[in-house]
């Protein structure tokens, strides 16, 4: 490494242990009766606690500050309900006028829970592999593993409706990809704009809260207003099931390791067997009951490369027909939330969002799954650019065209460059 590579890193980490201390919110909650912690999204558009955020600041504070990584993750699940789910976002300390702008998102019948009925991507359990093995620490484990298993028991028994493997998500909102234009057409709409988008999902969200009775998977597969077999969001799952296996082997769970790893090969056959496309060399969303192809591509499309589990001769042509293809992914800085050969592709754009730009908490993902199959060079490229762009400031999104930063200031995911093995290499 060059001493100017190992100077723009230190200054990187220093940047974001600065920047993750000034976002913490911490306080005494009357509902849950205790005190909170943790790292704010962005100062001024995202004040409460988002689960997969969290999750990201956790991997990302493993690195520089093990002991606040601990507290974002106790924090984020101090609301997780007894039969295990925990939902998207928390409103800490928040009253209820403010929470109202959310209220189609939470149960009705929990209207005083200050915890919403909706999740997100399951990165948990990657969340406390990274920090338990930043921290060694194995009582922290033993405290937060069954908890983390159970959120992960949940998702089976509640969303992976006929059993096979897949989950399944009830809004675009729950794919983290918010206005991703996988969803348009099961949203009804054709290139839409911000308002009719927000509106749409406006609409679904109180759908699923009082029809839906409560966010309730069956019920909307039942109605079936709008159902969506994801490929990231069951790529995030099996991997999940893959770091519990490891989590649960280190505590000498055999058991509770195997039928973790069990979980994650049902879901990669699953993906394999229902939404890989050959010809194009990637896997396709599934829409609705009837689990109609939907074949925008997007970054979700390539998601199941980054299992453990994948076959390296299947990743590699997902690789050359598509990661690294320059019509679609393979931008000047990657990687776009939407290739670029799509109609939708939206570089730029800051309005509607999860439409072409880059998102860093992404190619951390794809970047570690790329290693574990031994991409090493690829994921290397990928960590550089990643740098490179947290490097000039820390951004919701970056544009996949110039690295310029949009949307967010300070964003709190975008640290989680300091968890690139470029970077590791000098911690
Ligand atoms: C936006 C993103 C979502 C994220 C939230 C907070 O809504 O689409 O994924 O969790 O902001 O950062």
């Amino acid at each position: 490494m060059h001493a100017t590579d190992h100077t723009t890193l230190e200054a990187l980490r220093r940047r974001a242990r600065h920047q993750m201390r000034a976002n913490v919110r911490h306080g005494y909650d009357r509902f849950y009766g205790c005190d909170y912690s943790y790292a704010l999204p962005s100062r001024g558009r995202y004040q409460w606690q988002w689960f997969w955020d969290s999750c990201f600041h956790a991997i990302a504070l493993s690195r520089i500050d093990v002991e606040m990584a601990k507290r974002e993750l106790h924090t984020l699940l101090i609301p997780q309900r007894a039969d295990g789910f925990l939902g998207h976002i928390t409103f800490w300390g928040c009253g209820f006028p403010l929470r109202r702008m959310f209220g189609g998102q939470q149960r009705l019948r929990e209207w005083r829970l200050r915890n919403t009925g909706m999740l997100q991507p399951p990165v948990l359990a990657q969340a406390l592999l990274s920090v338990w093995r930043a921290s060694g620490d194995d009582s922290f484990l033993a405290e937060l593993l069954p908890k983390v298993r159970a959120w992960h028991d949940w998702l089976a028994r509640e969303r992976d409706a006929l059993n096979d493997g897949l989950i399944g998500v009830i809004s675009p909102y729950e794919s983290g990809m918010d206005n991703s234009p996988a969803y348009d057409a099961a949203l009804g709409l054709h290139r839409p704009g911000r308002r009719g988008l927000l509106f749409k999902n406006w609409l679904l969200d109180w759908h699923n809260s009082i029809r839906g009775r409560g966010h309730d998977y069956r019920e909307a597969l039942r109605r079936d207003r709008l159902v969506m077999i994801d490929p990231f969001m069951n790529a995030v799952y099996a991997d999940g099931w893959d770091a519990l296996s490891e989590l649960h082997d280190h505590l000498g769970e055999s058991e509770l390791a195997s039928s973790a790893a069990s979980r994650s090969a049902l879901t990669l056959n699953a993906l394999n067997d229902q939404c890989w496309d050959e010809s194009s060399a990637r896997w396709l969303f599934l829409r609705g009951h009837e689990r109609i192809p939907e074949r925008t591509l997007t970054v979700a499309s390539i998601f199941p490369l980054i299992i453990g589990g994948m076959d390296r001769e299947r990743v590699s042509r997902v690789l050359e027909k598509q990661l690294l293809h320059p019509d679609h992914f393979w931008t000047t800085y990657p990687v776009p939330s939407v290739a670029a050969s799509e109609p939708t592709f939206d570089p730029d754009g800051e309005s509607t969002i999860w439409r072409g730009p880059v998102c860093l908490n992404l190619n951390w993902l794809l970047a570690r799954g790329l290693r574990g199959h031994g991409f090493d060079d690829v994921a290397h490229k990928l960590e550089s650019k990643s740098v490179a762009m947290a490097s000039r400031e820390f951004r919701e999104f970056y544009s996949p065209l110039s690295g310029k930063g949009l949307r967010g200031l300070n964003f709190g995911w975008a640290t989680i460059a300091v968890d690139m093995p470029t970077v590791s290499i000098i911690a």
